[in-house]
């Protein structure tokens, strides 16, 4: 499946964005353990959320999805999960395979975790080596996937520093440290997103945290709670940009997660000069929410604050375009990070813009983007939903029309997302 994009006027809209992709992974797995029904609202009816969802099922929790977006979860309790009868396949999501690598690893029965090729190429050393530090039993192929991991371990709490900066590892940390004997405490590197935190402690589990470290003492049960899932900030991200590189558009994007830990793109886009402002603030549950507004705007390249990389870690494809509209260079750092994602993202980010016209020069961990004009042309996705998006985006402001091949990924975090950009009067096919 490929899109083909024309170049198109973005006019003013108001639209929403499917919800979070981190808080639906966790509201079902927290969910699957805790103790009684939660209703969760907002649900991301995505390819790697649905993958979860499929896991836990498979292991004995009863979900019942009453629409694309609203679900519930009948918890079996932090003891109450079954062993699966089939390798639990979690498809394409990471975050899928890595915190249930810590799920998994303190129960009774054993289990296997497979996913499709471009999970199966990422690390998973990151998980492996905490969780068998804790007493875990985990076989891997060469540090990827498959994952075998062995049932009937007593695990114990660790001490452990995080040596690259990972929500994924240290959710996965927290929740074997609730199997574990004692306390689990991770210290970060650097901020990075808090959801499962926030969720742990709104489900009644006491998590303390100071600076940059967390600690968990093991055996706490899981209330229940019913969980309102914001708009994912990240797909909010392709319609800001979109927003901002047109004429003269107003986009209000409605009900979108701006918990702190997310919002880097927001600052690093503000920086830039782009014109974003965040409306009627609220919560939902433990969650910081707002309507966030964005115009049309004319973006300055710099350096962007390696600071800000892990609150932006998945907006970076959406931020090399911004750069490449931008006037001189745009410089990232410190976002080696990007190579392991879905797909090695800062060799696919540059050879999109190269093949649009734009100069990028690649750095181990890093880039400069030099900013221009984007032709028409044809670009690969590399498999990535965020790649595929960002690229779709940049054509709305080409000078002729873009193929975008290999977008078939895109389901699994932004259902919809040719409709959205439709609303906002792009032409995608
Ligand atoms: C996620 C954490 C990030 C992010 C991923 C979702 C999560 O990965 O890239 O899309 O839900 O915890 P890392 O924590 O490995 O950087």
């Amino acid at each position: 499946m490929n899109f083909i994009v024309q170049p198109s006027t973005v006019v003013d809209a108001t639209v929403t964005v499917p919800g979070d992709k981190s808080v639906s992974h966790r509201a079902l797995m927290l969910g699957g353990i805790a103790e009684g029904k939660s209703a969760i609202s907002g649900f991301l009816a995505g390819e790697d959320c649905l993958a979860t969802m499929a896991a836990m099922s498979a292991m004995g929790v009863d979900v019942q999805q009453s629409s694309p977006t609203d679900v519930v979860v009948n918890g079996v309790g932090l003891r109450g999960l079954v062993e699966p009868s089939q390798p639990l396949d979690l498809g394409n999501s990471g975050t899928a395979m890595r915190l249930m690598a810590g799920l998994l690893c303190g129960q009774s029965f054993s289990s296997v975790m497979i996913g499709d090729e471009s999970l199966t190429s990422r690390p998973m050393r990151r998980v492996i080596t905490p969780l068998t530090t804790m007493g875990a039993d985990i076989e891997s192929h060469d540090g990827c996937p498959p994952l075998r991991i062995q049932g009937g371990k007593m695990l114990r709490g660790i001490d452990y520093t995080l040596p690259v900066a990972s929500a994924q590892v240290k959710s996965a940390i927290l929740l074997a440290g609730l199997y574990a004997d004692g306390i689990t405490t991770v210290k970060e590197p650097a901020v990075t997103r808090d959801h499962t935190e926030r969720m742990l402690s709104a489900m009644g589990v006491e998590i303390d945290r100071v600076d940059r470290r967390i600690s968990i003492r093991g055996d706490q049960k899981l209330a229940s709670t019913n969980i309102q899932v914001p708009a994912d900030l990240s797909s909010a991200s392709f319609v800001m940009l979109a927003a901002i590189l047109s004429r003269d558009a107003d986009v209000l994007i409605e009900g979108v997660g701006v918990n702190p830990t997310r919002t880097g793109v927001i600052d690093i886009l503000q920086a830039m000069g782009a014109d974003i402002s965040l409306q009627n603030a609220r919560l939902f549950g433990a969650e910081p929410v707002a309507d966030i507004r964005v115009r049309a705007s004319r973006l300055e390249g710099g350096q962007v604050d390696p600071r800000l990389v892990s609150l932006a870690i998945d907006e970076f494809p959406v931020l090399f375009v911004a750069a490449a509209t931008a006037t001189g260079q745009t410089v990232f750092s410190g976002i080696g990070e990007l190579r392991v994602k879905e797909s090695d993202r800062i060799a696919a980010m540059a050879d999109g813009l190269r093949n649009l016209g734009i100069q990028v020069d690649e750095t181990e961990d890093g880039a400069t983007v030099h900013g221009g004009q984007f032709r028409g042309g044809e670009v690969q996705s590399h498999g990535d939903h965020r790649v595929a998006m960002s690229l779709a985006v940049a054509a709305t402001v080409a000078d002729d029309s873009v193929t975008v091949h290999d977008v078939a990924a895109v389901n699994t975090s932004f259902p919809g997302f040719t409709e959205c950009l439709r609303q906002l009067g792009v032409d995608i096919q």
